[in-house]
């Protein structure tokens, strides 16, 4: 196990009604900006709710709302803008992972002279950040509890992964009962990005890491057993609960400490993201199988932890080689049949091949340190299969 430093400020008020605890953001001050996105929170009632305790504590309400999902710059240049012009004290994001990225760089914007797109650029140019809070309506990217954030500029086909630790939230409400209205969609998409996030940490080449790795396992199980559920079921209480903090833990810093390796599957589904604008938990899907099939074909070494993975969170037996290439099968399977979510780039709209290897190249600058090397060549060989 490597050396590691773990540390999550981040307060988790977690189960139903906990909202009451927005009244505590009246500790970072008087003015807040309110980050939303396309008007889930208005449906379902918790924008009212959450309006009607922060004005009850005194705060003052400014709101930037319309944050798309693959939140773009322009949103976050113009929250930086509200805060700076409304002298705002923090900020609270109310929604998913794109709502909440954006209020993180919208935090560190605030307090900086120049385009917050160099924020996302280089999180080392983070040096000040207004408090981010937030209260979470989609488990999927653990941005509630970490400090990422990833940002598009759809103008030049881009989207990038920032962070610091000054953007980690102060505090996070996480009630399952929010996510009740998750579409199937997004509830699908969600639960293959926490396995998404798991699997890059599982898969790593630092040795003795046993307790990370079981870890790794428990979340994989939990979002196997409950996936299904929250999809066939929306409203079971039980399995939104125990997804949400399978979300929070699989990319908290509590998988990866210790047994760091650099992520691969996220890189190359980030490029495809910042051409066609997919939704990300589906493109992890479609390229997961993909990748696993990969890996055992580029480095037969890896065979042996792929089987510990089909015997441990699916149950196989038998030689390595053949759990291995079950355990895979089981992947594709639980994803494309069981949450029903689309197999392969087509299905998600992208019906041509001509960036493939410009997205090549720049995954594999981004993925650099991965469980199993990969170049350009081997990821254009991995997006011809996913296609
Ligand atoms: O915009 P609204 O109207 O709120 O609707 C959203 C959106 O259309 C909807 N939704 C959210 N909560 C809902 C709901 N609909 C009904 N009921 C609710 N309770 O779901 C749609 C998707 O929301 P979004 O926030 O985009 O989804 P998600 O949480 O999956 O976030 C995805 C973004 O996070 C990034 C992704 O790349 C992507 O840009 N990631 C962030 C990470 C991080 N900060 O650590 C890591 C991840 O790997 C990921 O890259
Ligand atoms: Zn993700």
């Amino acid at each position: 196990m490597n050396n590691f430093t773990y540390s999550i400020p981040t307060v988790i008020h977690f189960g139903r009604e906990q909202l009451s605890h927005l009244s505590e953001l009246k500790q970072s001050g008087d003015r807040v900006l309110l980050v939303y996105g396309g008007g889930s929170i208005k449906k379902s009632g918790l924008y009212d709710e959450a309006m009607r305790i922060l004005t009850e504590a005194g705060l003052t309400v400014t709101e930037l709302s319309g944050v798309e999902p693959n939140p773009r710059i322009e949103s976050v240049r113009k929250g930086a803008e509200l805060c700076r012009e409304n002298n705002i004290d923090m900020v609270l994001a109310v929604g998913g992972g794109s709502s909440i990225d954006c209020a993180k760089v919208i935090a560190a914007g605030a307090c900086y002279d120049g385009d917050p797109w160099d924020l996302v650029l280089d999180g080392g140019k983070i040096k000040a950040a207004l408090p981010v809070y937030s209260v979470l309506t989609l488990s999927a990217t653990g941005s509630e509890m970490d400090e990422f954030a990833v940002i598009s500029d759809l103008t030049k086909n881009e989207k990038w992964g920032t962070g610091s630790p000054l953007v980690k939230p102060v505090m996070s409400v996480l009630d399952p009962s929010y996510t009740f209205t998750v579409s199937p969609k997004q509830t699908a998409a969600g639960t293959a990005d926490m396995m998404s996030h798991t699997f890059e940490n599982y898969f790593t080449n630092v040795k003795g890491a046993y307790l990370q790795a079981s870890l790794c396992e428990a979340v994989l199980k939990t979002c196997i057993k409950y996936g299904p559920i929250a999809l066939n079921d929306p409203e079971n209480y039980e399995a939104r609960a125990n997804l949400m903090w399978a979300g929070s833990l699989a990319i908290n810093g509590l998988l990866s400490g210790g047994a760091e390796v650099g992520w691969c599957v996220h890189p190359m589904e980030h490029e495809l993201s910042a051409f066609y604008d997919i939704t990300h938990g589906e493109g992890l899907a479609i390229l997961t199988p993909v990748w696993m099939k990969f890996v055992l074909k580029k480095d037969p070494s890896k065979t042996a932890q792929l089987a510990a993975y089909g015997r441990n969170v699916w149950g196989l037996d038998g030689d390595d080689t053949a759990v291995a290439e079950s355990a895979i099968d089981k992947t594709a399977e639980f994803f494309f049949k069981t949450m029903k979510m689309p197999a392969n780039l087509r299905a998600v709209g992208i019906t041509e091949k001509v960036h493939f290897e410009e997205m090549a190249k720049k995954a594999a600058a981004g993925s650099e340190g991965s469980f199993v090397p990969l170049t350009a060549e081997d990821i254009v060989s991995i997006f011809e299969a996913a296609f």
